[in-house]
């Protein structure tokens, strides 16, 4: 019997010549299947692309919702930024479109997963690491890895040969991925870190030195950590994300030029872009240090970064994530409340915070005569506190006390 394959499909050049590779490497049915995460004009076109190329069927899932209900909010709740900045549009993606190429791999019952990642970037084992999990018996070809061409003219050729269609305009100097949390974009001149990136790099964000002169102002209100509302409007998740890019991308917020560590071991240059989750990773954090107990809040700080890392790693469907993701779900109970934030030429401002759940007392924290902390009691507590450092001070000194 022939296989059934399944392949990850953009319509890019890569995943062109792929398809028409495969189905002569397998004499296989390939099906090819895309996912709509907020990529926009990417789409246009994709299917009668797909078929033209030599798929028998293709398949477009709208996971839009899912992406920002089951993946962002739960990065933007854990407070996950991959080396403090990145917040990781492309490496929260990953993982749900693996869950969708397995179901669709289980629907349609095909043998074969494919993939177009290169074999030295994340995105290889984001992909098999999630796929390998959630269908442990079904086999991944990853035909960058394993192919014949050494360079995108080899694989115009053999396009043109097979009379694959591909794009006529010409193609943008730059490896771009997107979807609604951001925008990674590298490749290029960008491959030299000693210079800044052009203009060009940048898709949906102002050069915050031709951002307007006049500023922003915006609330947010958040729900158990979830965003809600936006200026008193109540929106849907997939609405409120790309509203604050819009918000965020006129006003320059959201620019990042940054060096990663890749999980191969490669350090890697890449330009992001992404209003609405800066916007949203400040707005809640924020939010955090008003209602969060100071020991949850120290705490949480590690574990932000251990899920950042798990996230970014490929590791989204493992036990040690859905286990910090409990913790991080507990913290939220009380994140409800609103931040007031100003933008202005590519910076975030805090107004103001609110939240009935705020544990800021302002009588605790006055030095006015409203004042009702006490004072006296600081002293017994800082005796026993630094008792430890003064006995051993006492000690290496070889100071005898009495008293
Ligand atoms: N470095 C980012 C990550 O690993 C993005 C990778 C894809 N980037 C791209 N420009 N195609 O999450």
């Amino acid at each position: 019997m022939a296989d059934k394959i399944i392949v990850a499909y953009s319509g890019g050049l890569d995943t062109s010549v792929m398809v028409k590779w495969l189905s002569l490497k397998y004499d296989g049915e390939i099906i090819a299947v895309c996912g709509d995460l907020g990529q926009k004009d990417e789409l246009c076109g994709l299917e009668e692309k797909a078929l033209k190329t030599g798929a028998s069927k293709f398949i477009l899932k709208d996971l839009k919702y899912e992406f920002i209900t089951e993946y962002v909010w739960k990065a933007l709740k854990a407070g996950a930024l991959y080396e403090g900045t990145y917040p990781m549009a492309c490496a929260i993606g990953r993982p749900l479109l693996a869950k969708m190429l397995t179901e669709i791999a289980q629907e349609e019952g095909a043998d074969i997963i494919a993939h177009g990642c290169t074999g030295k970037g994340n995105d290889q084992v984001r992909f098999e690491v999630g796929i390998q999990t959630l269908a442990p018996d079904i086999k991944i070809e990853a035909p960058l890895r394993t192919w014949e061409f050494k360079s995108r003219e080899e694989e115009m050729e053999y396009a043109l040969m097979h009379n694959i269609p591909v794009k006529a305009k010409k193609d943008s100097p730059y490896s771009i991925d997107e979807n609604l949390w951001g925008i990674a974009v590298e490749c290029g001149v960008l491959e030299d870190a000693t210079i800044p990136p052009p203009e060009d790099a940048f898709q949906i964000t102002v050069n915050p030195k031709k951002a307007p002169g006049e500023s922003e102002v915006i609330s947010i209100h958040f729900e158990k950590g979830v965003p809600v509302w936006v200026n008193g409007i109540h929106f849907d998740p997939v609405t409120l994300v790309s509203e604050l890019n819009k918000i965020g991308g006129r006003n320059g917020i959201g620019r990042m030029d940054l060096i990663e560590n890749r999980v191969v071991g490669i350090k890697s240059r890449e330009i992001y872009e992404a209003p609405a989750a800066v916007i949203l990773h400040n707005a809640h954090h924020e939010l955090e240090k008003l209602i969060l107990d100071k020991e949850t809040f120290r705490y949480k700080q590690d574990v932000s970064n251990k899920v950042a890392n798990l996230i970014y790693d490929g590791l989204w469907f493992s036990p040690l994530f859905n286990s910090l993701m409990a913790f991080v779900d507990s913290t939220q109970e009380n994140i409800t409340g609103e931040i007031v934030l100003e933008l202005y030429k590519g910076n975030i401002t805090i107004l103001s915070r609110n939240s009935e759940f705020s544990l800021y007392n302002k009588e605790l924290a006055t030095y006015t005569s409203e004042d009702t902390f006490d004072h006296k009691a600081s002293e017994g507590f800082i005796k026993i506190y630094g008792l430890p450092y003064k006995t051993m001070s006492l000690v290496n000194n070889k100071i005898k006390v009495t008293a």
